[in-house]
């Protein structure tokens, strides 16, 4: 499989050549369909996956392909907007047996290691040397929390911001360093109202705002999909849990500093949801995760819409 990213964005028309390339059958449908050039013909419409794709769609017009969902398969033809999503039109194409289909489990296709620089000079940064060290310990990738916070994905299969693996250090550096910057400014803003944020609330909440999706997710042969308490309680839910047992088992926090911080994790979600932002240093979380989630749930990888 090519390690060439195919760059897919909005008003693409470039059509793109496809060389043997592995993805897994997400779904498969037969039915008839008119060519470009008025033709009816047979067809059979394809849901693919692999590294570079979380969700693409092909269609094959020569024969009724023999594939069946979960099948591997290796792929020649071309790749093309159509409607706004990328699309391949199969040339060729013949299953594969015996392959690690985690392989092609969707993946963060920028630089990790950047990332996780990043991610590491972030939590340098945080003033509170309590919170700090907390969130070091937390994000520690020799650590099973650190090392399943590095690798998980941020959302379930594509239905939403961040769908493959490393997905959830992306977002979290992400909306980390754009709270960062909102607090910042708003700082600068108002000095007398907004003055007193405290930076290193802001900054630990971002980060640790959606911890919980090291387990509301599970990915492996069967792709990427909720977990049992992923889908029974949420990673909102999940998150409040899990970073309220490590802040009272730290046992160098005041209730009031707990309770600011569960509610950033609690009120991430914005106004709509159970719980309201009702600080300043939520507010920021929130709309930092906001910008972040529905940039990366639009523009954010070669399968999303282009709305
Ligand atoms: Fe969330
Ligand atoms: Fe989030």
């Amino acid at each position: 499989m090519s390690n060439e990213t195919v760059q897919v964005t909005a008003g693409a028309t470039a059509r793109q050549a496809l060389a043997d390339e592995v993805f897994r059958v997400m779904s498969i449908e037969h039915n008839s369909g008119t060519t470009g050039s008025g033709k009816k013909l047979p067809r059979t419409r394809l849901v693919l996956q692999n590294a570079r794709y979380a969700d693409i769609q092909a269609v094959d017009w020569d024969y009724v392909l023999e594939f069946k969902q979960g099948d591997v398969v290796k792929i020649t033809g071309t790749i093309k907007e159509f409607r706004g999503q990328p699309q391949i039109t199969i040339r060729s194409s013949a299953r594969v047996e015996d392959f690690d289909v985690t392989k092609l489990l969707p993946t963060y296709q920028g630089d990790l290691a950047v990332l996780e620089s990043r991610l590491d000079a972030y939590i340098k940064a945080i003033p509170d040397e309590r919170l700090q060290l907390l969130a070091t310990k937390l994000t520690d990738p020799s650590g099973e929390l650190g090392r399943k916070l590095r690798l998980a994905p941020a959302s379930p299969a594509a239905i939403s911001h961040e769908p493959y693996i490393h997905g959830l250090i992306q977002h979290l550096t992400e909306v980390s360093e754009v709270a960062r910057v909102l607090a910042d400014k708003a700082r600068d803003l108002r000095p007398t109202e907004y003055g007193k944020i405290n930076i290193s609330i802001v900054m630990f909440g971002a980060l640790l705002h959606d911890l919980a999706k090291t387990t509301a997710y599970e990915y492996g042969a069967e792709g990427i999909k909720f977990s049992l308490a992923g889908r029974l309680n949420g990673h909102v839910l999940e998150s409040y849990a899990l970073i309220r047992n490590v802040l009272y088992e730290a046992g160098t926090f005041s209730q009031e500093e707990i309770d600011n911080i569960l509610h950033i994790v609690a009120s991430h979600h914005g106004p709509e949801s159970d719980q309201p932002p009702r600080t300043i240093e939520a507010w920021i979380v929130h709309t930092a995760d906001l910008f972040c989630s529905k940039l990366g749930g639009t523009f954010g990888y070669p399968h999303d819409p282009v709305l």
